[in-house]
Parts: C-alpha cells; structure tokens; sequence
C-alpha cells in the first residue's frame, strides 16, 4: 500500500488544494491530508473545522482520509508510517521555500520522507488561501476559489451575509 501524506494548513482549503488531493490519490493507495495544528497562528478556522471541512470536500474520493499533527512532519509521518509527502508548486516563487523544507525533511529523516510535487494546475496558479481570506474579508466574491459550503461558512466567520 502506498500512503502519503499531504500536510498544510488548509485555512481555507480551496480548489487548488482540492486539484492537488484529486491527482495525489488517483496515485497514491491511501493519502492522508493532515492540518497542521499551528500555535502561533491565529487562524480563521479552528482546525477541528478544518478538518470537518475538509473531510465533507473530500468525501467522494474513498482512499482520501483527513487527519491533523502537531509538531514536526517529519515526526507525523514516522509515526504513521509514511514516505511521502505531497506538496503543491504554483510558482517558481514557492519553490525556494519547498525545496528548503524538502530538502530538510529528507535530510532530517535519514531519508525516510520524501516530498512529491504536483505542479498546480494553471486555473488554480494564482489561489492560495491568503488570497481567499483576503477578498472574502471584505466581503469580495471567492466562489471560484472554493467549494459553496466552504464559502458560505466563511462569509458566516466574517459576518456577511450573502
Ligand atoms: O499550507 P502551508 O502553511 O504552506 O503548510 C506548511 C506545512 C504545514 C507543510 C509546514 O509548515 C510543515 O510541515 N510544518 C510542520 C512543522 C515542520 O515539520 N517544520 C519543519 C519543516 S518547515
């Protein structure tokens, strides 16, 4: 069984995420999508509701679990058994930033994790969840950023109605 896990934070989770989970599990047997629980963050969602979220986008795909972690990935993924994580490229702008982290998980593992990229699909090149949260703050229009339901809940956290 190949498992693999792809860790974020998912604050919104948005199509883009939802593209990259789509691909990784048509190739992986199982894939775990794990939020991470990050202290020092104040984030829009608890992760409690981003795992629920995420768990109802996702619940057409059977191989697809959702799951959080505290701490190192590295530290996840050898208690969980897992080689892979998997990672979502946009830009040349994120790749410094990913190959660092790569990089140090494999170095940091021994060699036990690696990171597979997926190279974003164009529609999705410009969305992260910043944008998201972002336009929706003042109440701009994210339906093409993210699921209805994941809309609604946070035009809900920003108190508009719409
Ligand atoms: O969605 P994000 O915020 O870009 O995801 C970043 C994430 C969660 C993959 C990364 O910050 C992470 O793995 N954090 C866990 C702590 C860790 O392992 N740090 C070492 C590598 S940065």
């Amino acid at each position: 069984m190949k498992r693999a896990v792809y860790p974020g934070s998912f604050d919104p989770v948005t199509y883009g995420h939802l593209d990259v989970i789509e691909r990784a599990a048509e190739i992986f047997d199982v894939l775990i999508v794990s939020v991470l629980n990050n202290k020092e963050k104040t984030p829009l969602f608890s992760v409690e509701e981003r795992v629920n979220i995420l768990k109802e986008a996702t619940k057409k795909y059977r191989n697809v679990q959702v799951d959080s972690f505290s701490g190192l990935l590295i530290d996840y993924a050898k208690d969980n058994d897992i080689h892979v994580a998997i990672r979502g490229l946009r830009a040349i702008t994120d790749f410094e930033y990913e190959l660092q982290i790569a990089q140090s998980n494999h170095k940091f593992s021994n060699g036990n994790l690696d990171t597979v990229f997926f190279i974003t699909n164009l529609e999705y090149a410009y969305l992260s969840s910043s944008i998201v949260r972002e336009f929706s703050s003042f109440n701009g229009d994210i339906t093409q950023c993210v699921p209805d339901f994941v809309a609604d809940l946070i035009y809900k956290k920003y108190g508009f109605k719409r």
